[in-house]
């Protein structure tokens, strides 16, 4: 049976200051994840892995430190992160003290909102269908990719409601193998504690 392996980037300069989306790089301790997610494949006996990595800094430094040069790189810029607008590059706090009512609104329908010149989950679901048509083609996938477009992904093959679909939980450092059965789907999570 072929797998579908999803992962977030490792952690960025932006993640360790809570600041959303921008394109900074990857910390000390995500370069360690990097080197983890290699050290893995490295091990998984996976046949011709294809590697869909999105346009972002933090994402292309992840998948940058696997070796085998078997494993084919594509950069999807439909796997970026969900684009939050005028709220880029701001903390949770600061979002909450400049534009207390956008807080409110997203709070009330975190799935239907969308940031003021940025995107919601609904816009993130549908810029992803041709990516998810693909991954249902396809043999061995690893996706690295971003926490919204992840839970986007994994609401698909999980088969969860849209409601909940912008609270599901994807940690950094964490790897999800999916393996697709007939109707459903059975996952393996490996987490790395850096
Ligand atoms: O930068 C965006 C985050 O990865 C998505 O998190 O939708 O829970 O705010 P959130």
């Amino acid at each position: 049976p072929r797998s579908i392996y999803l992962t977030r980037h490792g952690q960025s300069e932006y993640n360790s200051m809570q600041r959303l989306g921008g394109d900074s790089p990857l910390t000390e301790k995500g370069q360690k994840y990097a080197a983890a997610l290699a050290d893995f494949f490295e091990k998984e006996p996976v046949d011709g892995l294809r590697v869909w990595c999105s346009q972002k800094v933090r994402a292309a430094q992840t998948a940058q430190q696997l070796k085998n040069s078997a494993f084919h790189t594509e950069y999807w810029k439909a796997l970026d992160e969900i684009d939050a607008g005028i709220c880029e590059g701001l903390t949770y706090e600061d979002i909450q003290q400049r534009y207390p009512n956008q807080a409110e609104d997203r709070a009330r329908d975190k799935y239907h909102y969308r940031y003021p010149s940025g995107e919601s989950y609904e816009d993130v679901v549908s810029r992803l269908e041709p990516v998810i048509m693909e991954l249902e083609r396809q043999a061995n996938v690893l996706v690295v990719s971003h926490q919204a477009v992840l839970r986007c992904i994994l609401a698909y093959f999980y088969d969860l409601p849209l409601s909940g679909l912008p609270y599901i939980e994807t940690p950094l450092h964490s790897l999800v193998k999916l393996t697709p059965r007939a109707y459903h789907c059975d996952s393996t999570v490996y987490t790395y504690d850096f």
